[in-house]
C-alpha cells in the first residue's frame, strides 16, 4: 500500500489528469481486504451446499444433523404446530425481548435441564440467559470465559468432538486441548483413556462434555462412568461445561438424557450448560437456546447476570422472540408438553428403527465386517468407521453425502433410501 501511494504521488506530480490516475489507483486497490484468503467450506454445512448442487435424483444428505420424517422431509413437530397456532391467535407485538430473554423462557428451559425440583433453581444460584441456539450459548459462554475467567483458560474437548467446538475456541484464541473419549478398537467409550487424560489436565481448566448423544460418535458414557468422570473432574478442580444439544434424542426421554448434568449438579459441580432447541423441537432456524452458569450463591448469580447482559448487549443487543416463544409455550402448557415429549420419542424411535434397518441391510448383503456399532450407538449420529476414501466413494459414486470422518446423520435415512444407503455402504466397505 505504501508503495502504491508513492507511485500515485509520483504520477500525480507528473500528470495533470489527476482524475484518471486516481480512478486507476482506486481500481487497482479496489479492496481493503486483499490480505484475506479464501477459507475452507464448513466441514458440516459445506456438505449441505455440495448436496444442493448435486442434480442426481438418488442423492442422499446424511451430512448435517437435521431430523427428517420417513418421507425424507423436514419435520415440524405437532406440538410446535399447536404452539404456532396459539401464538398466532394471541396477536403478540414485536417489542424487544429483555437482554437475557424472557424470564418465563429462561425459567422453563432451566427446569427442563436441571429438573422441576432442582435445588439450584429454588435457591436462584443459576444465571440463565437466552442465546442464539446451542452455538450461540457456546460462543457466549466461551467469550465470557475469555474475558472474565481468571483461572486456567484451557478448554479440554473430547476426541473427537463437534467441529465447531475447536473452531469457537480458535476464534477466541482460547487454547483447545483434547482428552481421549472414543475407542476405535471397540467403537465404544474409552473410559480408562478419558480418566487418565483428565487426571493430567491442569487444575481449574475448563472441560467440555457432551451431555448426551455425543456428536459425532453416538457413544455416551454410562451413568456409572459419569460418576467416575465427576470424581476426577472434581479432584482436578475443573469447570465442567456441558453441551446439551440433543436432550431427548439419545433415549427418547428428556429426563434420562439430562442425567449426567443432574448428577454433576448433585455432586456439587458449578456447571456451565449450553442448551439448544434446534433438534428436540425441530426449531433449527429459529435459534432458540440458552446458556446457564451455576454460581454457588444468588449474589454471585446476580453479578454474573449483570456482566453477561453487558456482553450480550454489545454483541446482538437482545435475542430473537419467535423461537423462544414457541419453546416457552410448549414447556409451560401441560397438554403441549405432553404432546412434545411424545413427539421427541417418535423422532428418537424412528432413528432407532433406521439404525436396525441399515445394519440389517449391510449385513444382509453379505458384508463381513461387524456393524453392531450402528445399533449400539445412540442419538442422531452413527460413527460408521468408514475411511476417508470410502466416504469419498460414497459421495462420488453413490451421491451420498456425509462428513469426512465417516459420521452419518441417521435422521437423514428413511424407508425410501435405507436399502440404497445400506447397499452403497456394503459396496464401498467390502
Ligand atoms: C451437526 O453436527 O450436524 C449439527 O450440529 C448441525 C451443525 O450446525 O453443525
Amino acid at each position: 500500500m505504501a508503495q502504491a501511494l508513492k507511485k500515485l504521488t509520483a504520477q500525480v506530480l507528473k500528470s495533470n489528469n489527476v482524475e484518471v490516475i486516481t480512478n486507476n489507483f482506486i481500481r487497482a486497490n479496489s479492496t481493503w481486504w486483499s490480505n484475506v484468503e479464501m477459507g475452507p467450506p464448513d466441514v458440516i454445512l459445506g456438505i449441505s451446499e455440495a448436496f444442493k448442487r448435486d442434480t442426481d435424483p438418488k442423492k442422499v444428505n446424511l451430512g448435517v444433523g437435521a431430523y427428517r420424517d420417513d418421507e425424507g422431509k423436514p419435520f415440524v413437530l405437532p406440538s410446535v404446530r399447536k404452539a404456532e397456532e396459539i401464538l398466532h391467535a394471541a396477536h403478540l407485538n414485536h417489542e424487544y425481548a429483555p437482554i437475557s430473554g424472557e424470564a418465563e423462557y429462561t425459567d422453563a428451559v432451566a427446569k427442563l435441564a436441571f429438573g422441576e425440583d432442582s435445588q439450584v433453581l429454588k435457591d436462584k444460584t443459576n444465571c440463565t440467559v437466552q442465546t442464539l441456539s446451542g452455538t450461540g450459548a457456546l460462543r457466549l459462554g466461551l467469550e465470557f470465559v475469555s474475558k472474565h475467567y481468571n483461572k486456567t483458560k484451557e478448554i479440554w474437548v473430547p476426541t473427537p468432538t463437534w467441529g465447531n467446538h475447536p473452531q469457537i475456541c480458535n476464534m477466541l484464541n482460547l487454547p483447545c486441548k483434547k482428552y481421549r473419549y472414543f475407542d476405535p478398537k471397540t467403537n465404544g467409550f474409552d473410559l480408562q483413556g478419558a480418566l487418565d487424560d483428565i487426571s493430567k489436565i491442569p487444575e481449574q481448566s475448563i472441560i467440555l462434555l457432551h451431555a448426551c448423544a455425543h456428536n459425532p460418535t453416538g457413544v455416551d458414557p454410562k451413568l456409572d462412568d459419569w460418576k467416575q468422570l465427576s470424581e476426577v473432574i472434581k479432584k482436578k478442580k475443573l469447570l465442567p461445561f456441558f453441551d446439551m444439544a440433543y436432550q431427548g434424542f439419545a433415549t427418547g426421554s428428556v429426563d434420562n438424557d439430562a442425567a449426567a448434568v443432574r448428577l454433576f449438579v448433585k455432586e456439587g459441580h458449578q456447571v456451565m450448560l449450553a442448551q439448544s432447541f434446534a433438534k428436540n423441537m425441530g426449531l433449527y432456524g429459529e435459534r432458540a437456546g440458552a446458556l446457564t452458569f451455576l454460581c454457588g450463591d444468588a449474589e454471585s448469580a446476580a453479578k454474573m447476570m449483570s456482566q453477561v447482559k453487558i456482553m450480550v448487549r454489545t454483541m446482538y443487543s437482545n435475542p430473537p422472540l419467535h423461537g423462544a416463544r414457541l419453546v416457552k409455550t410448549i414447556l409451560t402448557t401441560p397438554e403441549l408438553k405432553t404432546q412434545w415429549l411424545s413427539d421427541v420419542k417418535q423422532m428418537a424411535d424412528r432413528i432407532i428403527s433406521m439404525r436396525s434397518r441399515l445394519r440389517n441391510g449391510i449385513e444382509g448383503a453379505g458384508n463381513k465386517r461387524s456393524w453392531q456399532h450402528i445399533t449400539d450407538q445412540i442419538g442422531m449420529f452413527c460413527f460408521t468407521g468408514l475411511k476417508p476414501d470410502q466416504v469419498e466413494r460414497l459421495t462420488k459414486e453413490f451421491h451420498i453425502y456425509l462428513t469426512k470422518d465417516g459420521r452419518i446423520s441417521v435422521a437423514g435415512i428413511s424407508s425410501k433410501n435405507v436399502d440404497y444407503v445400506a447397499d452403497a455402504m456394503h459396496k464401498v466397505s467390502s
